[in-house]
């Protein structure tokens, strides 16, 4: 009896050492990155799905300030959505901070999809966040521009109800990650940072890359 309530009381202090231990540690990040189109949502979706770690779109999370009622951001980022440039860094690195600190995922690791998209996403990212995560990597979805173009019409045609899922848009989004984000992409991977997965395969085999490398990261 005696033995049974030392193991019980043992074992509640144990886990409640370990959840202190997962909170009390830096969030742990990683970043997704690949042309609009290459599937990173999509892949996103999957981790979240098998790991439950926690998913934050930098574009969704625009899309959500955009038409959030008085936002005073609205018009603005929707003219960065539609001309596929990139909404400065204060407000998207404000809307994922705030993301995380209302997160209670017991993991405490983050999917941050579409960010740093440039150099002043990564500079804003520097200056505040940095220091307050633990980067664990770049998963970088490679996928052609042929590909990724399709794919995105074939989503606006049916329905995703985005302004930048169109011809137009299409090509100046490709032209920004051409210009603004392939370099950052080239400099986490200088640093060893990158996972490079095939997005021209299906989804379920793009995630079975991750599930290949993640235990390499103690994911
Ligand atoms: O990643 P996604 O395709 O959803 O992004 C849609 C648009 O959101 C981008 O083309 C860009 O205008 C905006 N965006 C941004 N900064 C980011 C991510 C997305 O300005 N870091
Ligand atoms: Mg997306």
């Amino acid at each position: 009896m005696y033995t049974l309530r030392f193991l019980a009381t043992g074992a509640r202090r144990f886990i409640r050492a370990m959840s202190a231990a997962t909170m009390n540690r830096k969030p742990e990040v990683m970043f997704i990155l690949g042309s609009p189109g290459a599937g990173k949502g999509t892949l996103c979706r999957y981790i979240v799905e098998h790991y439950g770690y926690v998913h934050l779109s930098a574009g969704d999370l625009l899309r959500e300030e955009r038409v959030k009622p008085g936002s005073q951001y609205g018009e603005f980022i929707e003219t960065h959505i539609r001309n596929g440039t990139i909404v400065p860094v204060e407000i998207t690195c404000s809307l994922i901070d705030r993301a995380m600190q209302t997160s209670e995922n017991p993991h405490n690791r983050f999917l941050i999809d579409g960010f740093p998209r440039n150099q002043d996403n990564l500079d804003g990212w520097n200056k505040v966040m940095a220091d307050k995560v633990l980067l664990k990597g770049v998963i970088f979805c490679e996928c052609s521009e042929e590909v990724c173009t399709q794919r995105c019409l074939h989503r606006g045609a049916s329905g995703s109800g985005r302004s930048d899922d169109n011809e137009q848009s299409l090509i100046l989004r490709h032209q920004t990650y051409l210009k603004n984000t392939l370099p950052i992409i080239k400099m986490y991977e200088q640093q060893g940072l990158v996972y490079k997965v095939n997005s021209m395969n299906t989804p379920e085999e793009v995630f079975q890359d991750v599930v290949a490398f993640f235990p390499k990261l103690g994911w």
